[in-house]
């Protein structure tokens, strides 16, 4: 749960926690809304639970939740000192791909979280965070090593952790550079 704090961040977990939206509901164990300081400067945005989010309803717990942090610890932060979420609250049966359609409907949930936590740096991890909060098509690997504008924030897109521990040393060499990108922008704008 949220730590107390953040009004509108806490009665936004308590809307998404019995959310029965889209047919992700049905299939879920437990919605995993994000954790993390509800105040952070910084948060970092996934692409959907996998099957040990679903069981603990924490974000990056996984395989993928050992690379995350370690990155965060890297440029003098923690977990606990950001927030992190995710495109979509429920796990994918299988963890496949996140549709268009439960995209749409997932996504005012990460608006209003982006809106109530306000932070200054968003970290998108992969192509679908970074499309959807880019609005566009294009590639994370065109899109990644540099800021972007989020209306009066900063956007690094960073390739998804997943996709890093499935590659080759080059791919977590350059998120690596990435999250000194964020740690940048972060000491300017806060
Ligand atoms: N992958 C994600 O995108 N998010 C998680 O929470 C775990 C794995």
């Amino acid at each position: 749960m949220t730590p107390a704090g953040n009004i509108a961040l806490e009665t936004l977990e308590r809307e998404a926690l019995v959310c029965t939206k889209c047919p992700l509901s049905e299939g879920r164990t437990q919605v995993v809304f994000g954790t993390g300081d509800p105040h952070a400067s910084l948060m970092f945005v996934g692409e959907a639970p996998g099957k040990h989010e679903d069981l603990q309803g924490i974000p990056f717990v996984g395989a993928a939740g050992n690379l995350l942090p370690r990155l965060i610890e890297e440029i003098g932060l923690t977990r606990d000192a950001v927030y992190i979420a995710n495109v979509l609250k429920c796990r994918p049966p299988g963890n496949r791909d996140p549709e268009p359609n439960e995209i749409a409907t997932c996504r005012p949930y990460l608006e209003g979280q982006i809106a109530a936590i306000d932070p200054a740096v968003i970290v998108s991890l992969g192509n679908f965070a970074t499309r959807l909060l880019l609005d566009t098509r294009e590639g994370i690997s065109r899109l990644r090593g540099e800021e972007h504008k989020l209306g009066a924030r900063v956007l690094v897109p960073t390739y998804h952790p997943s996709a890093v521990l499935r590659g080759r040393g080059e791919a977590l060499a350059q998120m690596r550079a990435d999250f000194v990108v964020a740690k940048r922008a972060l000491q300017r704008v806060t």
